[in-house]
């Protein structure tokens, strides 16, 4: 298995052709992944990059709330509706084992099975299957975004060959973006891992508390144990103030080197800012909501820390007050 994974990455690797793909990860959920996600993809596309941005929290994503975007078709749809539908017909039908073969799409032909009906009219978009760029729909800012797959069990957990599916499919946006933002799930999954190994940068988002550091170290260290993984940069969300959150960081960064031997790159902070909460109840992504908000400017000094600056000639990322601290920090 590793070896066919290897395979898959070898030949996504040589298919790259212009786009750089950021992960954007954490070690304990809760930390504000999404709205790094969001907040950056607008920032880059308000820069003049072309952005897409994909929801991979398989099961529970919300990068589609979080950017206002009502899309008829999602992840669920490129990853197999045929896989959707019979894992659901079986846990419908406790005789499932014995009984009659599963109708059409699912097995080829057969009885509809219990449940079917009730499932078609549920989720009846969820039974056709799509490409990767048939569902991406038009997000604020210009930023193009893929919405996640939510609520279906089947799809946190998917199989080889289902992720394999969904990594070719990723790489279909090869060449239609300057930046593709994945949005991971948090933790050490290994869909997780395999998303941030497949980047060029991982932001590791974490907030200034022992458990999300530790979570933290512990998603660093998985994703570096491969040979080949991407730069690691660290961003402190939800942060008191500036200081304190650098602290944090310069710590965490103090024992990567230690025990890792790797540079994390360290992209700065966060605050903890009530206009997040404001802007969630908008769905607009709050470096729009509110570009002067402290949490606005401290995304938009992050951003100038990733390295190799991601800047276009005269596009706008870092030119938003550079070394300017929010006034809160
Ligand atoms: N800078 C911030 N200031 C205040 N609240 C924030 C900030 N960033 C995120 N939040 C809040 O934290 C919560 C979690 O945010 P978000 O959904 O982006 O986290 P996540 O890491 O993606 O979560 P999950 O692991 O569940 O995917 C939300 O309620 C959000 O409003
Ligand atoms: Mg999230």
């Amino acid at each position: 298995m590793r070896k066919r994974d290897e395979d898959l990455r070898s030949m996504l690797a040589a298919r790259r052709r212009h786009t750089r793909v950021f992960a954007v990860t954490s070690g304990k959920g809760g930390v504000g992944k999404t709205h790094i996600a969001a907040n950056l993809a607008v920032v880059w596309s308000q820069a003049g990059f072309r952005v897409i941005a994909v929801d991979l929290d398989l099961g529970v994503g919300n990068l589609d709330l979080l950017m206002g975007i009502e899309a008829p078709y999602n992840l669920s749809h490129v990853i197999n509706g045929g896989t959707f539908r019979a894992a659901h017909c079986v846990a419908e039908d406790p005789t499932r084992a014995e009984g009659p073969p599963l109708s059409d799409s699912a097995t080829g032909s057969g009885a509809p099975c219990v449940g079917e009906k009730f499932f078609s009219n549920l989720f009846s978009h969820a039974l056709a299957v799509k490409s990767i760029k048939e569902v991406m729909v038009s997000g604020p800012a210009g930023v193009l975004v893929v919405p996640g797959a939510n609520g279906f069990e089947h799809i946190a957990n998917l199989d080889l060959k289902e992720r394999q599916h969904l990594m070719q499919s990723l790489m279909e946006l090869d060449g239609l973006a300057d930046i593709l933002i994945l949005d991971t799930g948090a933790g050490i999954h290994e869909n997780v891992m395999k998303f941030c190994r497949m980047a060029d940068d991982i932001v590791v988002v974490a907030m200034a508390e022992p458990t999300s550091v530790a979570a933290a170290y512990s998603t660093i260290k998985l994703i570096t144990a491969h040979p080949k993984h991407g730069r690691v940069h660290l961003l402190v969300n939800k942060g008191d103030d500036e200081r304190s959150s650098m602290k944090v960081a310069e710590g965490l960064a103090a024992i990567c080197k230690q025990y890792l031997e790797l540079d994390l790159n360290l992209l700065g902070w966060v605050k903890d800012d009530n206009v997040v909460v404001e802007s969630m109840k908008t769905q607009i992504p709050y470096t729009l909501f509110d570009e002067k908000a402290d949490a606005s400017r401290c995304l938009r000094r992050a951003v100038q820390n990733i390295f190799p600056p991601v800047v276009k000639a005269g596009g706008q990322a870092g030119t938003d007050a550079p070394g300017a601290s929010p006034s809160a920090g």
